[in-house]
């Protein structure tokens, strides 16, 4: 069952019911300013750091979920509404939701009058834009009510939820014409506040919650609206809101459109007021002037489409198959950047106030976004690697607005390191750029401790070999990456984190996948010090990935799959010795996708493996069979009950890395297959089941073990984006660049007749088409022509800058 449709000319996937499983979600902002909406209109907006700059106020498992957002109530006689149908709830004749890239268009018709409510942050600006059109469709004329809403947040969300003593005495207000002024705590330490103005006269406003609604109503039954009179209140403590009243009078057929602003203002500390306790307007008079007309707000529209169609441009596919390319052209892209940019921190999953930056998450989260901004990426690179401790490990977290490692959380999550190395070599293969090898970056933010970029992959490729267990594996420390994976934890105290317990410390508890990890990144060190002139580097590299693959066969390998870990004690996890927990996912996708076991047979014996023992029609569990009791050697991960989240669930995060190892070993065939499980526009037809938006991935999908199999949780922020996107894009279309050019290698069904693929990289751009013969789905078998001559192998030499290269492949 569907709730709405994708429509792939405009972009956009259309909400037709407000009535959707769980509210569907969108992000506005690309930079600095940003919100997340719901397809009611529900959410917030925050400037940078959805914990420390949050501008307006949202209530997390909400009872009804998702009340709280930016509203507008068209009062028509005595009757009042609202277009996404929350938070009033009175029946709409029409509701629709055009969920667009960083904008959102929910419009909802009742009784001759159509309201339609565009929201977007534009681009270099931090504000949104609510662009509210008001249309009388009906055949006599319309005398209605136009009423805003926003509440405001005390700026640190959390302890806005928690310091009432306090908060409830300090909020304080200004209002100067249409314009509503939130300034609390700006008399002492803050120099920013926010600003919400329309662009026109107001013949009323309030900005004191209790006076809006009355002290016993909720968001769906102002009073001031119920009553169509505005109290003009000014907030004194308690809960500053920004509320204004239009009149709108409408003749039949007539529109008007008001352009409403929400912003964040900051003045530099001497020019913080105008006159003393006045704040000085002189930068929000500026912002608003920017849209005072609809034609500059249709302007700012244009550039932020045109600024998507640009990004969008790098990797476009067109392969006959809808459900396949509008993921490809689209939302994988769409929701990489939303990633990249969010890393862990506000959706409607995650409340913005506990997670910072994830050093894994987020050079995870750059596989699939660096192609898109590579300048965004490079900056990236280097703040995170501006957190790594001089031994080579890493912060498991670091916070946006500081950049600094979050000490409370530390360190010891063995992998961290390694994903530097993924990251970094990402983007040198993407950009060439290899000067950002030789940047100097410091050691845990300390301005006096650098090293060259390098040097910190280096230290990373290091701390795997100097945390060696007894059986030559990596030790997994707190946890890899399954952060659920706490082997040395042993917590038995309620409440106890088990990321940061541990209870028993040993060098024992070794770590499958990280060896899997290591082998697969080593060739990328390597290389990248090839190319920095140290061959014995590179030399020393390839000897120790060498061992460890021999290390993996000899240890890890468990007869049928690979073992996942060693525990404490030195038993094996993730083996058939085991009771619970005998085949665990990662270990099989990593170990092969980093080749080891192809030519002796292991990894597609593994792979039959995930087939048989993990795979269902929702896609693959990460466990089996699920740990039915809580292991204090295990952690978190025996927490969960069966077929959740680490426990059984099906991580969609790891997914891709099967289908990328199903490419390795050229089964084609496989790896679609899998894709097409998880992919939300493949999963769109059981909406009812999957639950969650059809246009992004999920973290989670539940696993055969619980009792809401196929229900999906945790959309949006996950590193399942940038491996989805990876996965199809350079593994199974094929299309992957590479530190001497672009490898063409497709791996692709047989229901794939034709590709063409445009792929625009380091200014150049590559036309490439590609004829599925049928004779092989092995990438490896493909026949090249680049510009009309034959190759040997798939690689396609980079390019001069603005050539256009005309590749044709045959697998
Ligand atoms: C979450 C975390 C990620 C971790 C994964 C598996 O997605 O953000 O870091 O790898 O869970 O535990
Ligand atoms: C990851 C896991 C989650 C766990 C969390 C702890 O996000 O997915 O289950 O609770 O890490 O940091």
């Amino acid at each position: 069952m569907r709730f709405g449709h994708f429509d792939d000319a405009a972009r956009e996937y259309v909400i037709t019911t407000p009535r959707t499983p769980y509210p569907w979600i969108n992000y506005l902002g690309t930079e600095e300013f940003f919100g997340i909406i719901s397809h009611t209109g529900g959410g917030y907006c925050f400037y940078r750091d959805a914990r420390l700059r949050r501008l307006t106020r949202y209530r997390y498992n909400n009872v009804p979920a998702d009340v709280g957002g930016r509203y507008y109530y068209v009062r028509d006689g005595a009757d009042f509404w609202t277009p996404g149908w929350k938070p009033v709830k009175r029946e709409l004749d029409s509701y629709q939701c055009r969920v667009g890239l960083s904008y959102t268009k929910i419009a909802g018709r009742r009784k001759g009058v159509l309201a339609e409510v565009l929201y977007f942050v534009p681009l270099g600006t931090n504000a949104e834009v609510h662009r509210v059109t008001l249309r009388n469709t009906s055949r006599s004329p319309k005398d209605l009510k136009l009423f805003s809403f926003v509440e405001f947040c005390l700026w640190d969300a959390n302890d806005d939820q928690n310091n009432y003593q306090r908060n409830l005495s300090i909020g304080e207000v200004e209002k100067d014409g249409s314009t509503i002024y939130h300034k609390t705590e700006y008399r002492e330490r803050r120099n920013h506040y926010a600003v919400y103005s329309v662009n026109a006269k107001v013949a009323g406003f309030d900005t004191d919650r209790e006076s809006f609604l009355g002290p016993d109503n909720g968001f769906g039954e102002p009073q001031v609206v119920a009553e169509g009179r505005s109290r003009n209140s000014l907030a004194s403590g308690w809960s500053p809101i920004g509320s204004h009243q239009l009149a709108v009078r409408l003749k039949p057929g007539e529109e008007k459109t008001f352009v409403f602003v929400l912003g964040y203002v900051e003045n530099p500390v001497e020019e913080k007021f105008e006159r003393p306790g006045v704040v000085n307007k002189k930068p929000a008079r500026e912002l608003l002037a920017r849209f005072q007309t609809t034609e500059q707000v249709d302007a700012a529209l244009a550039a932020l489409r045109d600024y998507w169609t640009q990004m969008l441009s790098k990797y476009q596919v067109k392969s006959g198959e809808k459900r396949l390319d509008r993921m490809v052209n689209i939302w994988n892209p769409y929701q990489c950047m939303v990633t990249f940019n969010m890393s862990r921190s506000a959706s409607y999953f995650e409340t913005g106030i506990g997670r910072g930056m994830g050093f894994r998450d987020s050079n995870q989260d750059l596989l699939g976004f660096v192609h898109l901004v590579p300048s965004r990426a490079r900056e990236r690179i280097l703040d995170i690697a501006a957190t790594q401790k001089e031994d080579g490990s890493a912060y498991h977290q670091y916070q946006p607005l500081t950049k600094r490692g979050n000490n409370d959380i530390g360190s010891g999550f063995n992998d961290d390191p390694l994903w530097l190395i993924s990251g970094t070599a990402a983007y040198v293969k993407e950009t060439g750029d290899l000067a950002i090898l030789k940047e100097q970056v410091s050691f845990d933010n300390q301005a006096r401790n650098t090293a060259t970029l390098f040097e910190h992959l280096k230290r990373s490729f290091d701390h795997v070999l100097k945390n060696l267990g007894p059986h030559g594996l990596p030790l997994i420390g707190r946890a890899d990456w399954n952060d659920c994976l706490n082997l040395n934890c042993f917590s038995d105290t309620p409440g106890e984190s088990f990321q940061t317990t541990g209870n028993r410390v040993g060098r024992t508890a070794e770590s499958v996948f990280i060896a899997g990890l290591f082998v697969q990144v080593a060739p990328d060190y390597a290389d990248l010090a090839g190319k920095m002139g140290f061959s014995d580097e590179a030399k020393r590299a390839r000897h120790e990935q060498q061992k460890m693959e021999e290390t993996v066969l000899q240890h890890g390998w468990d007869g049928g799959w690979f073992v996942r870990a060693y525990d404490f004690f030195g038993k094996k996890v993730g083996s058939k010795e085991c009771r619970d927990g005998q085949i665990l996912i990662e270990s099989q996708g990593y170990c092969v996708m980093a080749g080891i076991g192809v030519e002796t047979g292991q990894a597609r014996k593994a792979l039959d493996a995930v087939r048989d023992r993990l795979e269902t029609k929702h896609g693959i569990v990460l466990n089996q069979p699920a740990y039915q009791e809580y292991h204090l050697e295990l952690g978190e991960i025996s927490s969960y009950p069966p077929g959740y989240k680490e426990n059984a669930g099906i991580f969609c995060h790891n997914n891709p890395w099967v289908m990328i190892a199903e490419t390795v070993v050229g089964r084609g065939e496989r790896a679609f297959e899998l894709w097409k499980k998880i992919a939300p526009s493949y999963r769109e037809a059981i909406s009812e089941v999957h639950r969650l938006e059809p246009y992004v991935y999920a973290q989670m999908i539940a696993g055969k073990d619980a009792v809401r199999h196929g229900e999906a949780k945790n959309s949006w922020l996950t590193g399942t984006a940038a491996w989805n996107f990876v996965a199809i894009s350079q593994y199974i279309l094929g299309v992957k660049p590479e530190l001497d050019g672009l490898r063409v290698s497709p791996c692709i069904p047989a229901e794939l007749k034709q590709l063409a693929i445009v792929r625009r990289c380091r200014e150049a751009e590559y036309r490439i088409r590609v004829k599925n013969v049928g004779h092989l789905a092995a990438g490896r078998s493909a026949r090249l022509t680049v510009d009309g001559k034959p190759v040997d192998g798939q690689l396609v030499r980079w390019a001069p800058a603005g050539s256009v290269v005309k590749v044709d492949c045959e697998v």
